[in-house]
């Protein structure tokens, strides 16, 4: 760990940056523990994106038709408009899991099962974090804050940013709709009987509404952080009876025509896999496709099974390196941010730093100033990022 940041004052805040570990074998890491997942609560957003804690968006797995043409129904996608993807979701849950536990154990076992958890955060947060030390392209940045002893990270988008995704490429954006258009036809609102709906060809699962979302929120631990994650899951295997066995991630990928693209295609297997695996996922049905949207075949993946298939090979990667970075990272992360958890001109609210992930050159860990903290408040009624409701429910 390098710090820099040289003010004398003692007071003064600096930035912290880390570097990515070495991708060669991990032979010498010790191997980091990592919990199996288990399901906390599930819940859904319906298609007005109410949260509802229902079963309402849950989507069973069904094979696909064969040859299907995955570009059916883009005229008639309902497309959530992008969003800062704020934890508020993700809050009314663990909420709900407190008053659960409150009501089952007595008062304040919420809270102090709360002040057990590390971290809490979206899936696909965890994810960029655990890949980023094999990330060659893309850049993020997240904002966090720590509460009573537990950290929060949001994925931070800047308004620029935001409507840069949003002003994606006709081209590029019929390519997204493949993804959903997939999850359609892979899906029924009954186990094992293929939707048929008026007006659609058998099998088809039904207009895509992004909006629409079944979600899980799990509890695990990365060596000695606990953490809470909640993420999106695509459908289950048969009935589902409340665990994280059934559960089946949904994919698509351009069909593999010669040795590049299979190298290609490995390296993908990486955010596959780190994706699933953090929720307990166990199950990967991969779509493989034409250009055109043309589904060609279906491939069924173990999770556990994907580092093993990848070791040797011309995209190979190491879940070993992800995870020790993972823990590297938190306890450097969870340092920071206690060490010098208020800011010195309000001493009664936390403070909230931004942690960017570079490709190839490693993170910082910089605190915001006035300016950045109003950005990241957006004008609504927040302390840092988190909603004023439950920053009250969970400080005092
Ligand atoms: P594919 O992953 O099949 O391409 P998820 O796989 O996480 O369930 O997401 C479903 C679909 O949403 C993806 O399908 C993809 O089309 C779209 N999607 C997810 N994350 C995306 C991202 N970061 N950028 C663009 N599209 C994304
Ligand atoms: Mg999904
Ligand atoms: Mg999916």
């Amino acid at each position: 760990i390098e710090t820099t940041g040289s003010q004398p004052e003692e007071s003064s805040v600096s930035s912290t940056s880390l570097a990515y570990p070495s991708l060669h074998s991990s032979t010498s890491l010790r191997p980091v523990p990592f919990q199996q997942p288990s399901s906390l609560l599930t819940f859904s957003y319906n298609p007005q994106r109410v949260l509802e804690f229902t079963n309402s968006a849950l989507r069973y797995y069904i094979d696909p038709p064969p040859g299907a043409d995955l570009r059916y129904g883009y005229e008639r996608w309902i497309k959530r408009p992008e969003e800062k993807s704020r934890l508020d979701g993700l809050l009314r849950a663990i909420e709900r899991i407190m008053e659960k536990a409150d009501t089952s154990m007595g008062l304040g076992s919420g809270k102090k099962w709360l002040r057990e958890i590390a971290v809490v955060t979206w899936r696909g947060v965890m994810t960029k974090i655990l890949t980023a030390p094999y990330e060659e392209r893309d850049g993020c940045e997240f904002n966090a804050m720590c509460v009573n002893g537990t950290i929060y990270l949001e994925e931070h988008l800047s308004d620029a940013r935001l409507a840069e995704k949003e002003d994606i490429a006709p081209r590029h954006r019929q390519q997204t709709y493949y993804g959903y258009s997939f999850e359609s036809w892979c899906t029924s609102s009954r186990p094992g009987i293929p939707e048929q709906i008026d007006g659609h060809p058998i099998g088809w699962g039904g207009d895509v509404d992004t909006n629409v979302q079944w979600c899980s929120v799990i509890k695990t631990k990365l060596g000695d952080n606990r953490l809470v994650v909640g993420g999106e899951v695509d459908c289950v295997r048969g009935e589902h009876q409340g665990r994280t066995d059934k559960l089946v991630e949904l994919k698509t990928s351009m069909s593999i025509r010669g040795p590049e693209d299979e190298a290609r295609f490995e390296k993908k297997l990486l955010k596959f896999y780190m994706q699933s695996f953090l929720l307990g996922v166990p199950e990967i049905v991969v779509g493989f496709r034409t250009p055109a949207g043309r589904l060609t075949t279906t491939q069924v993946f173990r999770t556990i099974e994907i580092p093993r298939l990848v070791r040797g090979k011309p995209g190979a990667w190491d879940p070993q390196i992800c995870l020790s970075w993972g823990q590297h990272f938190l306890s450097t992360l969870k340092s920071v941010l206690s060490s010098q958890a208020t800011s010195s001109e309000s001493a009664s609210t936390p403070r909230v730093w931004r942690v960017s992930l570079r490709p190839r050159d490693g993170v910082t860990i910089t605190p915001l100033d006035a300016d950045g903290v109003k950005e990241v408040q957006g004008g609504e009624d927040r302390v840092g990022f988190l909603p004023k409701w439950y920053y009250d429910l969970v400080s005092r």
